[in-house]
């Protein structure tokens, strides 16, 4: 009921994202009184803000007559569905049926569906499930001396995890970001690197690469990237140019549907004070769009979790790791939920 996405739902991809934090909005489009429309992993939801600003995540949609609760408003810190006008507290329970003030408010069970919503980094976050892994780390985050500068949303007919695993790829740099990221006549080669895995998640060595227009000051750099991935849609490098100088970007893909995503950039940089955030910008959107026409070409759309799918060489370690990790969280609520439906099956039995 009440899902309008594409995506298969028994995929091992999508099982890896439903209980995993997601960016679905910037912090400012959700205000007081107005609730917010999102889709997320193909589900419809609704953002609202309680009386003590509190952020709620829940099913775009109230069981009296099915109606969008992001058409309604919130009233007294309760959301208000736009048809009949019934009100919903925090916890979900019904407090207000207006055509019959006197009688008790019916159960919740059926009217509502809530998720998982938590704010961070200017961002607001949503989890479908309880989410397995924490809120990710943006290392620079508190550091006063690294400007934070906000890029994008950038909107792709593409798939979310195909999309992080291009943000991890440095070997398509000097083709995809000709003369940006690297020289198409004279492509370098990759030198082999390493994979990390920890609680936090993926985490590369140094990986070295000439680049004619590195940053926004315009200029050729020798860029040496540690990659992360801290969650299946939450990627991270921090890009060091010289000795001191760091340029990190923390992106998150959103997954609103097996095809569709948005990308939230928010990069943090230790130099070029003096330079406007719209040369930082103007660089950024420009490798996003070189991106965005590769992705959007990539078929299958789904990232291919089978090894055997596509052709992969030494420079690709990093997005096999990260194959190969999906495919395991995937694969532990496979299990989960296989073992919750064996022991339904077998309780009459009891
Ligand atoms: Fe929501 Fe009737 S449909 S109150
Ligand atoms: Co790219």
């Amino acid at each position: 009921m009440l899902y309008v996405g594409k995506w298969d739902r028994t995929g091992l991809d999508y099982l890896a994202l439903k209980n995993q934090w997601h960016v679905v909005a910037r912090v400012n489009e959700v205000v007081a009184e107005r609730p917010k429309a999102v889709k997320l992993l193909g589900e419809e939801l609704v953002l609202w803000r309680d009386g003590s600003g509190q952020i709620h995540a829940w099913k775009d949609y109230c069981g009296h007559r099915g109606a969008r609760l992001s058409l309604g408003c919130v009233r007294k810190g309760e959301i208000e569905c736009p048809y009949h006008g019934w009100r919903f507290d925090v916890e979900g329970q019904c407090t207000w049926v207006p055509a019959h003030p006197g009688q008790a408010t019916p159960s919740s069970d059926r009217l509502v569906f809530r998720h998982y919503a938590a704010e961070r980094y200017g961002l607001i976050w949503a989890s479908l499930e309880n989410p397995k892994r924490p809120l990710p780390i943006f290392p620079e985050w508190e550091n006063i001396t690294y400007r934070k500068v906000f890029a994008g949303p950038y909107h792709y007919k593409g798939n979310a995890l195909r999309s992080v695993e291009n943000f991890l790829d440095a070997s398509h740099f000097p083709f995809v970001h000709a003369n940006l990221n690297g020289d198409p006549d004279a492509p370098e080669p990759l030198k082999d690197y390493q994979v990390f895995k920890d609680e936090s998640g993926l985490h590369t060595s140094e990986i070295s690469v000439y680049q004619p227009y590195g940053d926004h000051r315009g200029i050729p750099v020798n860029a040496r990237y540690n990659y992360s991935v801290f969650n299946p849609t939450t990627a991270y490098f921090v890009k060091k140019t010289g000795e001191t100088e760091r340029f990190c970007t923390f992106l998150n893909a959103t997954p609103v549907d097996e095809a569709e995503c948005v990308i939230w950039l928010i990069v943090a940089i230790n130099f070029g004070a003096d330079l406007p955030e719209e040369k930082i910008l103007y660089r950024q959107d420009m490798v996003f769009e070189q991106d965005r026409l590769v992705v959007e070409s990539q078929r299958p759309a789904r990232l291919p979790l089978d090894m055997q799918q596509e052709m992969h060489v030494r420079s690709d370690r990093l997005g096999i790791e990260y194959r190969r990790w999906i495919k395991e969280l995937g694969d532990e609520l496979h299990v989960a939920e296989h073992e919750l439906t064996s022991v339904g099956a077998d309780a009459p039995l009891n």
